[in-house]
């Protein structure tokens, strides 16, 4: 393959999203719509990436640089249009070679259908190749004029007549060009006065004019939906999430209710796994086989390792891990925590920032009181240690191995292996005093709770 230079652009207003937050950064599976782009490139293993902002998109800038650190940043100085744009990134791109314009609002494009756009570049020589589409709802895009087979002009909707919008494949938007005639081309863009604006897709019809052959490459029409509005960026999300519950099924994954599972765009589910419905996956999942993810749950930034259980109604937080068969049951929340081999917390929990030793079992209510109000504290439990419920551990603290920690317990200092811990007040019984009790209540001398 010839060298490779990546434009994405993303300086247009994104006035349609009706959202200050810039338009690539709402987000898809659980990330920016920019990232979907750039991991694209970073997949077609691009020499060169350029994205095109506008002035003082700095948090756009900082999500680009922190993904692709050695990405260019180009800025446009006024939204004039997609061909302005690429103006923009042309002191940044390689002279030979290919140069793909993606578009930061365009964010299904597949792996395959780059690399498609790309081939069909370089075997035929092409000035431009175009990816075409046939999407349910076309209102919005450019069309493709096709004659005897070959691209001769892109005409925006706006001035397509009535055959051409019917029967006329939409353009995706994402455009292939041979980088040395590129120049060329955008230097010969006329200012579209009506919008200010330099169409990119006017280069067709230049290139036609030169001489030069164009090409359109046909595909899937969910690659090149363009998100303009809120609407279809739910649209695209709907897509997004089929495909890759589809692909996980297809993998081995057992999913009854595919529908009502959504998933990241980099969650990883291994064959085997049983996923039950409603279940909410964040970025940076990890599920290994034979795991199960319980009904209701919610999960982010989590490892769960084999046979390990989750669920119903669990919370999984970033650095949440459950070792090998571990459990974590209803209500359950579990934050930077990291549970043994077989480590149990069946119900009603809040475990933060702790190490669980493998086979320990934490009763129903306890809590790792980690915040003071200014820092996060540590708990450590050890190996086979049983906490009873209800029992608050004020961090920091550690239990040894094999203790035990009696139920309703709040502990403060550290409990040795193998000790028996109890923090509570004694309980206080008076053998057959309920009686008299109950007579000094109705007779009204009692005060309430002054019985003993
Ligand atoms: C564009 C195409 C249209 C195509 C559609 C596909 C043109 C003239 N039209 O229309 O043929 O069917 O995309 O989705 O190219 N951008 C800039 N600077 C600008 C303007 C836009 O960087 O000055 C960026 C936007 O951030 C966006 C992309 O270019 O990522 C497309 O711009 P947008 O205004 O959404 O173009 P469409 O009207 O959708
Ligand atoms: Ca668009």
């Amino acid at each position: 393959m010839q060298p490779l230079s990546v434009v994405v652009l993303a300086a247009g207003r994104g006035s349609r999203m009706r959202n200050p937050l810039p338009k690539v950064l709402h987000p898809l599976a659980g990330w920016p719509l920019i990232r979907h782009v750039l991991e694209v490139s970073r997949g077609l293993g691009a020499a060169r990436v350029v994205t095109v902002l506008a002035p003082g998109a700095d948090a756009v800038a900082a999500v680009v640089k922190r993904l692709v650190p050695d990405a260019r940043i180009a800025v446009q100085d006024a939204p004039m249009g997609t061909g302005h744009a690429v103006m923009a990134a042309r002191p940044e791109l390689l002279a030979e070679g290919t140069v793909l314009v993606l578009f930061g609002d365009t964010p299904l494009l597949t792996h395959e259908t780059a690399l498609r756009l790309l081939a069909a570049r370089e075997a035929g020589d092409q000035a431009v190749v175009v990816l075409g589409i046939a999407p349910p709802d076309p209102t919005g895009y450019g069309r493709l004029r096709v004659e005897a087979g070959r691209l001769r002009a892109i005409v925006e909707e706006r001035h397509a007549d009535e055959a051409l919008r019917r029967e006329g494949l939409c353009n995706a938007g994402a455009m292939a060009f041979d980088a040395a005639r590129l120049g060329v081309l955008l230097d010969a863009l006329e200012l579209r006065a009506d919008k200010n604006e330099y169409y990119l897709t006017d280069a067709v019809e230049l290139a036609v004019a030169h001489g030069w052959s164009c090409a359109a490459v046909p595909g899937p029409w969910q690659d090149g939906l363009g998100i303009n509005s809120q609407r279809q960026l739910a649209d695209a999300e709907r897509v997004f999430q089929d495909r890759r519950r589809d692909a996980l099924l297809a993998a081995g994954v057992i999913m009854p209710a595919p529908e009502t599972v959504y998933l990241a765009a980099d969650t990883e589910i291994a064959a085997g796994a049983l996923v039950e419905p409603y279940v909410v996956f964040g970025p940076g999942v990890r599920i290994a086989g034979e795991a199960t993810i319980h009904a209701f749950s919610q999960l982010e930034g989590a490892i769960v390792e084999a046979r390990a259980s989750v669920g119903p109604f669990a919370r999984l937080r970033p650095g949440a891990r459950l070792g090998p068969d571990a459990k974590v049951g209803n209500f359950v929340e579990v934050k930077n925590a990291e549970l043994g081999p077989g480590a149990k917390a069946s119900h009603l929990s809040y475990l933060g920032d702790a190490t669980i030793g493998a086979g320990a079992n934490i009763g129903a209510g306890t809590i790792t009181c980690n915040y003071d109000g200014f820092g996060k504290h540590r708990t450590a439990i050890g190996a086979g240690a049983f906490i009873g419920s209800n029992t608050a551990l004020v961090a920091p603290i550690s239990i040894g191995e094999q203790a035990v920690v009696g139920a309703g317990s709040t502990l403060t200092e550290n409990v040795p292996a193998g000790a028996v811990a109890v923090a509570r007040a004694r309980q206080t019984t008076l053998p057959a005093r309920a009686a008299r009790l109950r007579e000094r209540l109705r007779s009204g001398k009692g005060g309430s709770g002054g019985a003993t």
